[in-house]
C-alpha cells in the first residue's frame, strides 16, 4: 500500500451456514481489490442455524488461510453499524441470478440511506457456482446426497454429522 493512502477495507457478510465454494469464491475474488477483508458472520438465533457461530468462524478460518489478507468475525445487529465499527468502506455481495437483485438493491440502498460513506459492491458469481446455496447443500445433505460439489472435502463429515444426530 502507498504511504498516506488510506486502507481500503471491505466487509464480505452472509450467514455461511455452511460456507460452500462460491463464498470462498467470493472471498477469493474481493480479498484481490480491496487490502483488508473482513468476513462477518451474522449471529441470527431467530435463523436457527445448523453451525454455531464458533464452528462458522473456525470452518472460515480453515478453508481460507491461504488468502493473507482477511479477517473473521462474527457480529450481531445491523451490519451497516458493524460495517461503521470495523471501519469498512465498501460491502461485498455476490448476485447469482436476477432472483436475488431485488433483494440486494433494496438491502443495499437501505443502507445507504442509514450510512452513505459505506457503498455495497456486487460480483456476479462465478457461473460454476450460480446455482449454489447453503440451503441447497443443507438440503442435499439431510437425505444423504452428494455435497461434494459444493463444499470442500474436509467440511463434508462436519456437515453429515449435523443431520445423523437428528
Ligand atoms: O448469507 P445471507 O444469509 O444472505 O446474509 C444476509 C446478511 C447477513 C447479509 C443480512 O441478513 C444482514 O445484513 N443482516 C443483518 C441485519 C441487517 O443489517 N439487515 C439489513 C438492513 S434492513
Amino acid at each position: 500500500m502507498q504511504r498516506g493512502k488510506q486502507m481500503k477495507r471491505a466487509i464480505y457478510p452472509g450467514s455461511f451456514d455452511p460456507v460452500t465454494f462460491g463464498h470462498i469464491d467470493m472471498i477469493e475474488r474481493s480479498a484481490k481489490i480491496v487490502d483488508e477483508l473482513v468476513v462477518a458472520i451474522l449471529v441470527n438465533s431467530a435463523k436457527n442455524p445448523l453451525f454455531s457461530v464458533e464452528e462458522r468462524v473456525s470452518m472460515l478460518g480453515e478453508i481460507t488461510g491461504h488468502v493473507p489478507n482477511i479477517r473473521i468475525m462474527s457480529f450481531h445487529g445491523l451490519l451497516i453499524d458493524f460495517a461503521q465499527e470495523v471501519d469498512a468502506s465498501i460491502i461485498v455481495r455476490g448476485l447469482r441470478a436476477v432472483t436475488d437483485f431485488e433483494y440486494e438493491l433494496q438491502i443495499a440502498q437501505t443502507n445507504r440511506i442509514v450510512n452513505d460513506r459505506i457503498d455495497t459492491v456486487f460480483l456476479t458469481t462465478s457461473l460454476e457456482y450460480a446455482y449454489l446455496s447453503s440451503t441447497i447443500v443443507k438440503e442435499v445433505a439431510s437425505y444423504g446426497g452428494d455435497i461434494s460439489h459444493f463444499v470442500p472435502e474436509q467440511l463434508i463429515d462436519r456437515i453429515y454429522a449435523k443431520f445423523s444426530r437428528k
